[in-house]
């Protein structure tokens, strides 16, 4: 399985977004988390095409762009177009999510589908084998800096289970209140793409980097 750290830049320094993307693809991160907020479907405001547009001609990164709108359906053509290579959409912010996600694939990126802390897996059950990742908050989406939801573990191994038994490959994504502690959870419960915002970008970056990916590195090895 490829576990990987997947940074999110809605807690970078924005004056210096360039200079920080060159430090993770120094460290040999391959994926960049990409939150965009709408102040409709989360309480929050964040950035949208103008910045991906801008940093997708400096970065060769993995663009990971995590929709929180509302009808994402709407936008699809617009990210796809400033440099996503895969979109994630809510479960809880489509009118009809299996027209979302065949929207996104035929846009070419990966398909990705999250579900909000309170959101059961029993929600996308029947749509797994068409989806290339499953984001499982870990907190209520909107901010960085959050506490890790423990309730939330649960979906993270139900979700592993399912793919084991059925034999299926979609990533599992885990988002919000990772740490030193929450990241051994994740890891044991099945996760293998662990997105970051403070426990990366709060502190020495090059050394946050070096230090969780060596933690990733070890916790995979055991968990597999
Ligand atoms: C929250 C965002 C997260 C956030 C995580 O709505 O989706 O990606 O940046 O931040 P931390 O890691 O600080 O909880
Ligand atoms: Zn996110």
């Amino acid at each position: 399985m490829d576990y990987q750290l997947c940074p999110s830049i809605l807690s970078a320094d924005f004056n210096r977004l360039g200079e920080q993307l060159r430090i993770l693809e120094n460290e040999g991160i391959r994926y960049l988390h990409i939150d965009v907020m709408d102040g409709d479907f989360v309480p929050n405001i964040s950035f949208g095409m103008p910045v991906i547009k801008s940093i997708r001609k400096e970065s060769k990164l993995f663009f990971d762009v995590h929709l929180m709108v509302t009808a994402p359906e709407r936008y699809i053509r617009d990210f796809v177009e400033c440099g996503a290579d895969s979109i994630t959409v809510h479960v809880e912010a489509c009118e009809d999510l299996e027209r979302a996600i065949e929207m996104i694939r035929d846009a070419n990126v990966k398909v990705g589908v999250s579900l909000k802390p309170a959101t059961p897996v029993n929600d996308i059950s029947h749509l797994l084998d068409e989806v290339d990742l499953v984001l499982v908050m870990t907190v209520q989406p909107g901010f960085g800096g959050q506490k890790y939801m423990e309730e939330c573990t649960e979906k993270i191994r139900e979700l592993r289970e399912i793919a084991e038994q059925e034999d299926l490959d979609f990533d599992i994504q885990v988002d919000g209140g990772i740490n030193d502690e929450t990241i051994e959870t994740v890891i044991r419960a099945g996760a293998n793409l662990i997105v970051g915002g403070s426990c990366v970008f709060n502190g020495d970056l090059a050394s946050n980097v070096k230090h969780l990916r060596k933690r990733i590195d070890q916790l995979s090895r055991e968990a597999e």
